[in-house]
């Protein structure tokens, strides 16, 4: 039997560290579906299509990740692509609360469906894309700690392109 994992996310955009993450994950299941979570209530950065878009690009020399959307509770999704996992990247101890609930709350609603976090590597410790998204609107070097894809698109969007 297969084992697949979703990795889900808002991934605005994709960093290093998803990147990491999505590969380590790879050592562990035969499948990995990255999914970004289709929310039109909140405000992002990019677009889905474009979220897809850079996705798609940081993984096109991997063809067992697979970049998709979902809209709607993550375990119905993750059981309808006949996922084992849902797959989450942990930093530091600030992201252990929120992690801690929303896999408790997935168990709750889906005990069938694990939830299994991996470790960043230490490089990738302190990146969030909230944080790179600052640093580059104001002119911050990102170029190492994200794919080539995201750091052209950020320039992009902030008007950086000489
Ligand atoms: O990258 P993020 O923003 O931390 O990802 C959060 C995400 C998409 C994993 C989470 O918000 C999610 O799974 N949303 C879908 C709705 C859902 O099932 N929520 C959890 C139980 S209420």
């Amino acid at each position: 039997m297969r084992k697949i994992a979703i990795y889900p996310g808002s991934f605005d955009p994709v960093t290093n560290g998803h990147v990491d993450i999505a590969q380590r994950g790879l050592k562990i299941f035969d499948k990995i579906i990255v999914a970004i979570l289709h929310n039109p209530v909140k405000k992002f950065l990019f677009s889905v299509e474009e979220r897809v878009e850079m996705l798609k690009s940081s993984f096109e020399a991997y063809p067992n990740i697979e970049v998709e959307t979902f809209d709607g509770l993550l375990v119905e999704y993750a059981s309808k692509k006949g996922s084992i996992a849902i797959l989450r990247g942990m930093r530091a101890v600030s992201d252990f609360e929120y992690e801690f609930q929303l896999a408790l709350m997935n168990r709750r609603l889906n005990r069938e469906v694990q939830t299994v976090f991996l470790m960043t590597g230490l490089r990738w410790i302190f990146t969030s894309s909230s944080i790179i998204k600052e640093a580059a609107q104001f002119g911050g070097d990102i170029e190492t700690m994200v794919p080539p894809i995201v750091n052209q698109k950020l320039k992009e969007k902030f008007g950086l392109n000489s």
